[in-house]
């Protein structure tokens, strides 16, 4: 009999939720984002995403049940995102899984966001070999992580202050587009020069921790004083300037570790140049490169669902008292 989880995820600002087959089958995948919302504030407003959290969370698991042709007594366990995120924004998720486990009967589960975003790539390649590196680059994290099997795994590295996405979200509404920035300088790239201005490469030749605050600063310096320059070609410097660094350090921590393969997750894991870059790498040294779908890099609740039906079988259930952590941390 297949054991259905449903997965849900209100961490940002996008509404998700999915119902997962055993381990790996995606029967449905939800996602409602709140763009529209929060793009003329130039960013996320936290009060306006738990609003709109708690009018979407109804409609949205119905529609990943319908999706998935199930009811609620056919779902064996309910995973949802309990952190990092906002504070706000989870607690509407939570809740709401809280409640659809204590009406169902089943267990309920609460899943890292981070450790969410790992999984997501064994969705789409059950079979991937340990050990992985994981590049895990979204709007609030940059980090490197070592898997060395499921719930095992170990952070190589992180940013000192901005994320990379942060830093593609800071760059765009410096240039004048819209949130979220990152696949607005994905676009405005693609008619630009990379090699037109020469950004600086923080940290690039050391360690694998990551800076991206003085790559931003020195956009917006070159852009106070060249007001004139074409804002493709600076989208596309500070792309090719923010890839270099994330590869060059990937590849760094897949040699460290003696890693088998290189996996990508996270919002900015859509960026095209990066994987563009990242195949290169996989054609030029013989590093496994997987790439999941966009789908699969953005928020979503399959990955949580996924992530959630691993530590339950390795855990077992949460309990009903489990609390929102903003700030909650990646552990094995
Ligand atoms: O993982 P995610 O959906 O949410 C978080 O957990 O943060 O990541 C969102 C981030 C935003 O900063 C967004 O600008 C960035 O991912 N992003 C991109 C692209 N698509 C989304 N950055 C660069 N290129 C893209 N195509
Ligand atoms: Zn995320």
């Amino acid at each position: 009999m297949t054991f259905h989880t449903l997965g849900i995820e209100t961490s940002c600002d996008e509404t998700a939720a999915s119902v997962l087959g055993d381990t790996s089958t995606i029967m449905s995948s939800v996602v409602s984002s709140q763009i529209d919302m929060h793009a003329r504030y130039g960013g996320v407003v936290p009060e306006i995403a738990s609003r709109a959290h708690v009018e979407l969370i109804t409609p949205v698991v119905a529609d990943a049940l319908g999706e998935a042709g199930v009811e609620g007594k056919d779902i064996d366990l309910v995973a949802a995102t309990s952190g990092p995120g906002l504070i706000g924004a989870l607690l509407v998720g939570l809740s709401a899984a809280k409640a659809l486990a204590l009406v169902w009967d089943v267990p309920f589960i609460g899943v890292n966001h981070l450790e969410a975003h790992l999984y997501a790539s064994f969705l789409e390649e059950p079979d991937l070999e340990f050990p992985l590196v994981v590049l895990l680059v979204s709007g609030g994290h940059t980090m490197l992580i070592e898997m060395r099997g499921f719930g095992d795994f170990e952070i190589l590295g992180s940013t000192v202050d901005d994320a990379a996405g942060e830093a593609f979200d800071k760059v765009a509404r410096y240039l004048g587009m819209p949130y979220p920035g990152g696949p607005e300088i994905d676009r405005l790239a693609m008619q630009g020069d990379p090699q037109s201005i020469k950004f600086p490469r923080p940290m690039r030749n050391e360690g694998l921790d990551f800076s991206f605050s003085g790559l931003k600063t020195a956009v917006v310096n070159h852009v106070r004083k060249n007001p004139d320059v074409s804002a493709e070609d600076v989208a596309a410097s500070f792309q090719e300037a923010a890839v270099d660094v994330l590869l060059t350090k990937a590849e760094r921590a897949v040699e460290r570790v003696g890693a088998k393969g290189l996996c990508l997750g996270g919002g900015v894991a859509a960026n095209s140049q990066l994987r563009e870059r990242a195949l290169d790498l996989s054609i030029s040294k013989g590093i496994q490169v997987y790439l999941p779908s966009r789908s699969m890099c953005t928020d979503n609740a399959a990955m949580v669902a996924a992530a959630g039906r691993r530590r339950f079988v390795d855990d077992g259930p949460s309990s009903l008292w489990l609390g929102a952590d903003p700030s909650l941390k990646l552990t094995s």
